[in-house]
């Protein structure tokens, strides 16, 4: 059996039997609301998590585990990347989110709201407030279709705000743009020119599609790695966000002095397991995520021809990289949060588009990282609930 008929085999029983939050949340609806494969992970992290088993590797993290992670993840970065960092700069941190939270803290200005581009991940709007700070949503302009920073607008937030720390997610969620060189030049040369500080979240960057390149933030310029900090991990393109491992690459002096006085209350954060995982999905996991990509990349064409043919009203934004679709519903008259009526009508469970934040009205997010027959099922789902609908 190919690896594709093995995923298509997977059944909506299977991933209930499984238990996760994407399946259980919902049992009477397709759970496409969570960023997480319905594929489990590469047979190369399984037979590392096996042998971590077979050993009982169940105790504490230690430097040796962490310094093979450190050098894993800066070996990725530059064999897929071309971005050369030094190991001892790649620090284990429990997710990307806990990531988040030690930067707007520590490396932004005190009591800066952050500046988030919207729409944006869900969870960038509430992780400010749960470590005291507000944000500023800076909606991204949308030409044709094609989402991109308003520079203007980041430019003047950060002209009232000096020493604000701006969200950049790249590859983007939920948009799925895969930002170019060019953009990110321009990005930088605002946040420099305004003593802005960068949250650069990189989850996606293994998941790029065919004819587009992840470039990491900081190796764009050397002002960019001066006023980042990026977070990575394997756990979203290899399917193992349970397992709690990110990594945080700091690239200044400064910010490394920083890190070595706080470090001490994150070292909890990580575990042993989540290490071992990403090492070996860095390190050994490529031809299968090749072979993700490839069934992703199905996937999302059947999504595209399926909406043309039976959801003409529906716009479906194509992803350049991540799993994560954004469908614009505005062509039908469905409110501001299609979501729920979807839900309730299809029994589909979607990301309501305004939790993305208020661009997001009318939207939904969906995750089609899902066995294709599956996702056949949940659009024929979709079309009939909205067949009836009246069109705006
Ligand atoms: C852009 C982005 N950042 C962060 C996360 C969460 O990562 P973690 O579980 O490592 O906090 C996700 C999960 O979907 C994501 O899409």
């Amino acid at each position: 059996m190919t690896l594709a008929e093995q995923f298509d085999a997977i059944t909506v029983e299977t991933l209930r039997e499984r238990g996760s939050y994407k399946w259980t949340a919902y049992p009477n609806s397709i759970g496409m609301f969570v960023a997480e494969m319905d594929f489990g992970t590469a047979p190369v992290v399984d037979r590392a998590l096996r042998t971590a088993l077979d050993n009982n590797q169940f105790g504490y993290i230690s430097a040796p585990i962490a310094r093979e992670l450190s050098r894993a993840t800066a070996d990725y970065q530059q064999r897929r990347f071309g971005w050369s960092i030094a190991p001892q700069r790649v620090h284990p941190i429990a997710d990307v989110l806990r990531g988040l939270e030690v930067v707007i803290e520590h490396f932004s200005a005190p009591g800066t709201p952050v500046i988030v581009p919207t729409p944006g991940y869900m969870p960038f709007l509430t992780v400010p407030g749960q470590v005291g700070r507000a944000f500023i949503e800076v909606p991204l302009l949308n030409t044709g279709g094609r989402y991109e920073f308003d520079l203007d607008a980041i430019d003047a937030a950060l002209a009232q705000h000096p020493g604000a720390l701006v969200v950049l997610c790249n590859p983007y969620n939920p948009t799925g743009r895969v930002l170019t060189t060019q953009e990110l030049l321009a990005f930088s040369e605002v946040v420099e020119r305004r003593g802005g500080r960068v949250f650069a979240d990189e989850i996606h960057a293994p998941l790029v599609y065919e004819g587009h390149l992840h470039v990491p933030y900081a190796s764009v310029s050397e002002a960019a790695a001066a006023h980042s900090v990026t977070a990575v991990s394997a756990s979203k393109a290899w399917n193992f966000p349970g397992l709690k491992c990110a990594q945080l690459v700091i690239t200044n002096d400064a910010d490394a002095q920083i890190w070595s006085e706080v470090k001490g209350r994150l070292n909890h954060g990580p575990s042993t397991i989540g290490m071992i995982a990403n090492t070996a999905a860095y390190d050994h996991g490529q031809p299968w995520l090749d072979e993700v990509t490839e069934y992703l990349q199905g996937n999302w064409q059947l999504m595209q021809s399926f909406a043309a043919e039976h959801m003409p009203a529906l716009r479906v934004t194509q992803p350049e990289g991540t799993y994560i679709g954004w469908l614009d519903w505005r062509g039908y008259d469905l409110g501001d949060t299609p979501a729920t009526l979807l839900r309730e009508k299809a029994g589909v469970a979607l990301t309501a588009g305004t939790s993305c934040g208020q661009a997001g009205a009318g939207f939904t997010r969906i995750i089609f990282a899902t066995p294709r027959p599956i996702l056949q099922n949940a659009l024929e789902q979709l079309a009939d609930a909205v067949s009836g609908c009246r069109t705006a």
